[in-house]
C-alpha cells in the first residue's frame, strides 16, 4: 500500500462519516473504461463507477458539453425556463416508453422513486404500496419503506412501511391475493439487481401490467439501473412489450453528474398542480446538460445496440471460466457465482487491476460495466477471472 494512498485514507477515516466499507485505494482521474488512482495504477471497471459511468469516465463530448455549460450558466432553479431543460427532456422523451408524456428532474435514484410514490398516491387516492422482497428502492426513509431487504429496512424502523405490502418477486399469486381496493401502486426493478441480478421473465410483468390497470393501480418501474440501454434495450420493460405509468431512472443519466428522474404518462399528470411538489437543484443547467450530452452519446455511438451484443458476449465469455455457475442478469447487468464467497472474489480481481461488483447475496458477483466495454476489456476480464477462480 503506497505511501499516498494512506496517507488519504486516512484523511477520509478522520473526517468523514464512515458508512461505506470501501475499494482499497484513492483515485485521481477515469478514461473510458478505465480509473487511475494516485499511484498512476490502472483498473478497469466492470463497476462502471456504481452503475452510473454508462458512457464511460470523463467521455469527451461531456467533458466539453459540460465545460461550456459552466461557463455560461451553473444554475437557476425551476422558478425559470431553461433551454437546456427542455432539450434534455425531449431527447429524454424520446428514448423513453412512447407512453411516457412528461418528466420530472431531480438529483438522485431516492428521490425520483419518492415523486413516483407521491404521484401515484395522488393520483389514485389512495395509500398503500405493493413492493418486493429482495428490491432496492433507496435509502430515504420512505423509499426505504418500499425496499424489501430487511438488512436496509429493519435497521431504520419505524419507517412508514405499515402501508406496503412485500411480495415475492415474480409470485403474481401473491398480489392477487391482496384486496386491491386501497393499492396506489406496485413499485418494483425490472432486474433486482442489488439482490443479485435477479430477473423474473416476461409472462410475469405482462400480467402485472394487466392487473394494475384493471384495478387502476401505478405500476412503477424502477429503472434506475436497467434504464438507457444497460439491458440491450432503452428501458427494461420494451424486452416484454410491457410499459409502466411511472418509470424512474438515476444512475447513469447524466453520465457522472448527480441527476435523476421520473417520467410518467399524461394520465398520472392529472391531478398534479403547481406546487405540489419540488427540488431546488433538481432540473438545474449542468445536470440537463449532462443529461443532454450522455443521451447524445448514447445515440452517436449506437450504446444501446452494443450493450445487446456486448451484454451476450459477456455472458458467453463467462461461461468458459471454470467453476462458474448461476449466469444471470439481462445485458449488461450480470451476476455470475463462483466456488468462493463474491468478496473475496472482488479483493482478488483488484489486486489484478480489474473491478467487479458485489450484491447482497453473498455468491453473486455483479457487472455493471459501461455500455462502452468492448471485446478486448472481456477479454481482460475473463483472463483475470480464471487466474483468481483456481
Ligand atoms: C434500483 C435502485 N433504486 C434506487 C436506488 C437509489 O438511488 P440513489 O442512491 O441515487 O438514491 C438505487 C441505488 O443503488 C438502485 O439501485
Amino acid at each position: 500500500m503506497s505511501d499516498s494512498f494512506t496517507r488519504w485514507r486516512q484523511e477520509e477515516e478522520q473526517r468523514l462519516l464512515a458508512t461505506y466499507s470501501k475499494f482499497p485505494f484513492a483515485l485521481a482521474r477515469g478514461e473510458g473504461m478505465r480509473v487511475f488512482d494516485v499511484d498512476g495504477k490502472a483498473y478497469l471497471d466492470f463497476y462502471g463507477g456504481h452503475a452510473v459511468a454508462i458512457i464511460g469516465h470523463c467521455h469527451p463530448h461531456l467533458v466539453a458539453s459540460l465545460t461550456r455549460q459552466i461557463g455560461e450558466l451553473i444554475f437557476y432553479s425551476n422558478l425559470c425556463y431553461l433551454p437546456v431543460r427542455a432539450q434534455a427532456a425531449e431527447k429524454l422523451l424520446r428514448l423513453l416508453y412512447p407512453e411516457m408524456a412528461r418528466v420530472f428532474f431531480v438529483n438522485s435514484g431516492a428521490e425520483a422513486n419518492e415523486a413516483a410514490l407521491k404521484i401515484a398516491r395522488r393520483h389514485t387516492g389512495r395509500e398503500r404500496v405493493v413492493a418486493m422482497q429482495g428490491s432496492f428502492h433507496g435509502r430515504t426513509i420512505a423509499t426505504l419503506s418500499v425496499t424489501g431487504m430487511d438488512k436496509y429496512r429493519n435497521a431504520f424502523v419505524p419507517t412508514i412501511a405499515g402501508a406496503t405490502d412485500f411480495v415475492p418477486f415474480g409470485d403474481m399469486a401473491a398480489i392477487e391475493a391482496l384486496d386491491p381496493a386501497g393499492i396506489a401502486a406496485v413499485i418494483l426493478e425490472p432486474v433486482q439487481s442489488m439482490a443479485g441480478a435477479v430477473t423474473a421473465g416476461g409472462e410475469y410483468f405482462r400480467a402485472l401490467r394487466d392487473y394494475t390497470r384493471r384495478h387502476g393501480i401505478a405500476l412503477i418501474f424502477d429503472e434506475i439501473q436497467t434504464g438507457l440501454g444497460r439491458t440491450g434495450l432503452p428501458f427494461a420493460g420494451m424486452h416484454w412489450g410491457v410499459a409502466p405509468d411511472i418509470v424512474t431512472m438515476a444512475k447513469g443519466i447524466g453520465g457522472g453528474i448527480p441527476v435523476a428522474a421520473c417520467a410518467l404518462t399524461e394520465q398520472f399528470t392529472a391531478g398534479i398542480k403547481i406546487g405540489d411538489h419540488g427540488t431546488t437543484f433538481g432540473g438545474g443547467p449542468v445536470a440537463c446538460m449532462a443529461v443532454k450530452a450522455t443521451l447524445e452519446v448514447i445515440e452517436q455511438e449506437r450504446l444501446v445496440e452494443h450493450a445487446r451484443a456486448m451484454g451476450e458476449l459477456l455472458a458467453a465469455r463467462l461461461a468458459e471460466v471454470p467453476g462458474v455457475a448461476d449466469i444471470r442478469g439481462m445485458g449488461l447487468l450480470v451476476g455470475f457465482a463462483l466456488p468462493r464467497p463474491a468478496r473475496d472474489i472482488q479483493s482478488a480481481m483488484v489486486a489484478k487491476g480489474v473491478l467487479v461488483g458485489v450484491s447482497v447475496d453473498p455468491r453473486i458477483v455483479r457487472l455493471l460495466p459501461p455500455l462502452t466495454v468492448g471485446e478486448d476489456d472481456v477479454d481482460v476480464l475473463v483472463r483475470a477471472l480464471k487466474e483468481v477462480a483456481q
